[in-house]
């Protein structure tokens, strides 16, 4: 997949911007904020061992999850980083209750709404697993010049203009999408620059990957109970059974299934009755590049994309990855 001549992010970024003769530039230098808060970011987590931002911050955020220092450290330098850009009019993160708005004149006149998970998998941090930051950009349905409004960001998934995230893995990788095919680029930290790595990433129709926490298999749904039997089954002409593949990282299981082709499960159960993840924060952004990419994404009845939020920080039970298998899913639980 590595191409022989380097094209860095804001290259690539305005190659892009010229597909689109009506664009001035604003999504572009957004993106390009987006790029060095990841590197910001990318540097605190790689020293996360040696400097004192490991473990909890002493807080629970909005969800009653305790805030690790570096989801504090994220949130803040992402949206330090967006609000340089003035290109946001608003934000909304899983770490902060209220969606933030900007009063002045620049950032009125700004044209987009940002939501994030600004640190997914929290609870990997201490044990140095791949973590990852989750965004999702819209366009403000309020009048450019006024404060942005809650409607500017209950909007469904299929209204993103943009969507992405950064996995901090054995690699830093910035995987994102903005209309034209998923593209995934790989920080060189020699020259301190995202590298285009995945160009145009299609997944597998199909996979041989189920990613669940099985630890609450008691507290799932009936249909999902029997998927999971389905996929353990043995079935040559199906490739079952299925390996089972699970960090506890969205955002790394997700890019591990998305090149490889398999399926991340996040059911409603008795512990929560809605599903777990969040439909604006991980949910939406994953689900447009899942569809970009050749795949799906489904609360087990419905497009993810589909869903009108009615707030900030909304559950939903989440299947995404190939489109054969969220497929399957959807129909064992209509079946059961
Ligand atoms: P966050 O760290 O942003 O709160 O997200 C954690 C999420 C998601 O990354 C992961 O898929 C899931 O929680 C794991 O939950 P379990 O530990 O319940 O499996
Ligand atoms: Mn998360
Ligand atoms: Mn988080």
């Amino acid at each position: 997949m590595t191409q022989g001549k380097v094209q860095t992010l804001n290259q690539f970024i305005i190659e892009r911007q010229a597909d689109y003769p009506d664009a001035k530039g604003e999504l572009s230098r957004l993106l390009h904020h987006v790029g060095i808060a990841a590197k910001i970011v990318h540097r605190e987590v790689n020293k996360a061992g040696l400097v004192d931002i490991l473990g909890a911050a002493g807080d629970m955020n909005v969800q009653g999850e305790d805030q690790q220092k570096l989801d504090i450290f994220a949130d803040e330098h992402f949206i330090d980083a967006l609000k340089a850009s003035g290109e946001v009019c608003g934000i909304a993160t899983e770490e902060n209750q209220h969606m933030i708005t900007f009063n002045d004149d620049l950032s009125k006149d700004a044209k987009y709404i940002f939501l994030m998970d600004p640190l997914d998998g929290s609870s990997n941090i201490d044990v140095n697993v791949s973590i990852g930051t989750l965004f999702s950009i819209y366009k403000r349905l309020s009048p450019v010049g006024t404060k942005a409004t809650m409607d500017d960001f209950l909007q469904p998934g299929n209204q993103q203009i943009a969507a992405g995230y950064i996995l901090y893995g054995s690699s830093t990788m910035l995987v994102y999408t903005t209309g034209n095919g998923v593209n995934g680029f790989t920080l060189d930290p020699s020259i301190g620059e995202f590298c285009l790595s995945h160009r145009g990433i299609k997944t597998p129709i199909d996979g041989k990957i189920y990613s669940i926490n099985e630890g609450n298999y008691t507290k799932f749904p009936y249909g999902i109970k029997q998927y999971i039997k389905y996929c353990q089954e043995n079935d040559k002409a199906t490739n079952r059974p299925y390996s089972s593949r699970y960090i506890g990282s969205l955002v790394a299981d997700f890019h591990r299934n998305l090149l490889k082709g398999g399926v991340f499960m996040y059911p409603q159960s008795i512990s929560y009755p809605n599903g777990k993840l969040r439909l604006l924060y991980e949910c939406n952004p994953i689900a447009l590049l899942a569809q970009r990419a050749g795949g799906k994404a489904s609360d087990g009845f419905q497009s993810i994309l589909d869903i009108k939020p009615t707030e900030l920080h909304q559950r939903v039970p989440f299947y995404v990855g190939s489109k054969n298998m969220v497929k399957k899913i959807e129909e064992f639980l209509k079946k059961f």
